[in-house]
């Protein structure tokens, strides 16, 4: 069999080159996705047809020669599963009734878990035939204070001052909500790992608004209980964990947690810190925007201070709608060539 090299980086090897994904390699950047999207008028229910999930994934894979694949779908398909209302307003972003009392709480259940996940557990077994034989299939979900933070403001608004009220005012609530959601997250990536994802990735993107004295209770804790339920049954998976821009402390947060690499953002860049396992990273996706000798001196940067390590090609963050696709093709390409 092919070796796959973001799986051997994951493992501790180093790479001549290092194997290239990026976060949010699919969608509205791509006017293939746009077209496609079409198709279903509501984000949730596209993420729960098959044939569009499979198709957005591909579509990167077309244009550029990546190493990962990660699964079509979004961190809130959590709180969806579990029966709590989430919507995508156009040019809104997502929308959920929040869950600002006991009450709401109760209206959480696992009654329609399964039947809601099976459609991107379906994709990953689809995608495991369809993908190149040196990609990696990756799965994810969003880390359990992330996810929380859309549970209980109801849409995206850092620093999500509900969930920080709540966490002093409803101690309780919080935990109790916590605890579901780290059981429903375990349950949906240990599914992924039965569907065929080779790796998972626990995107805790609003790491940074952990309010003093919270990160182990609210970001560290939670993380290493999903991630050794996963290891119990698929102990040879690597995890990538993405606590971003939480400034804390990342040498604790690998040996606490458990994960196999992180993926760094800028603010890790720029501290002395190396975290003691791979690391996955990049430029900023704003460089990739602009593009140009600017985005290719910058990726150049990143290399050289990786070289010697096992290191996978990333970005600080998600690609944006705004990326002109040529732009990417240029970076892997001229990544390729550089390594
Ligand atoms: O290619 C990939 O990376 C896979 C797909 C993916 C999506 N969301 C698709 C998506 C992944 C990995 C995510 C993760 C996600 N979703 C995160 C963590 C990563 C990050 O970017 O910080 C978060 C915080 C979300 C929540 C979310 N989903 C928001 C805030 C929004 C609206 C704003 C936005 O960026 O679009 C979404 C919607 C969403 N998720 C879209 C896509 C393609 C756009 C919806 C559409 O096409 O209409």
């Amino acid at each position: 069999m092919m070796k796959k090299p973001l799986l051997e980086t994951l493992k501790g090897h180093t790479e001549d080159i290092p194997p290239i994904w990026f976060m949010r390699q699919a969608g509205r950047y791509l006017p293939e996705y746009k077209k496609l999207r079409e198709q279903e008028p509501n984000f949730m229910s596209f993420c729960q047809r098959v044939d569009l999930i499979v198709e957005a994934v591909m579509q990167p894979l077309r244009r550029y020669n990546l190493d990962g694949a990660i699964l079509f779908s979004d961190i809130l398909v959590v709180p969806y599963a579990l029966g709590q209302q989430v919507d995508f307003l156009p040019h809104h972003g997502p929308s959920l009734n929040p869950i600002a009392t006991f009450d709401d709480f109760k209206k959480i259940t696992f009654q329609s878990f399964d039947h809601f996940i099976e459609a991107p557990m379906e994709g990953l077994r689809t995608l495991k035939q369809a993908i190149p034989s040196h990609t990696t299939l990756i799965g994810f979900a969003g880390g359990p204070w992330t996810v929380l933070c859309y549970m209980v403001e109801g849409k995206g608004n850092f620093p999500f001052p509900r969930l920080q009220n709540m966490l002093m005012q409803e101690p309780n609530l919080v935990e109790d909500l916590l605890k579901i959601v780290i059981h429903a997250t375990s349950k949906y990536l240990v599914a992924q790992c039965h569907a065929g994802a080779e790796v998972i990735q626990i995107f805790d993107s609003w790491a940074s608004c952990v309010p003093e004295g919270f990160f182990e209770k609210m970001v560290m804790d939670p993380t290493a209980q999903i991630i050794s339920a996963i290891k119990e049954e698929f102990p040879d998976v690597p995890i990538i964990g993405f606590p971003r821009q939480c400034g804390g402390d990342l040498k604790k947060y690998v040996e606490k947690t458990g994960v196999d690499a992180i993926s760094f953002d800028s603010t890790m860049e720029r501290s002395e810190q190396v975290p003691p396992c791979v690391l996955q990273g990049g430029i900023d996706p704003q460089d990739v925007v602009e593009g140009g000798k600017k985005m290719r001196d910058r990726a150049d940067q990143v290399m050289k201070r990786m070289s010697g390590r096992p290191f996978i090609f990333n970005l600080s963050h998600g690609l944006v709608p705004e990326t002109p696709p040529e732009h990417v093709a240029d970076l892997v390409n001229h990544i390729r060539q550089a390594g």
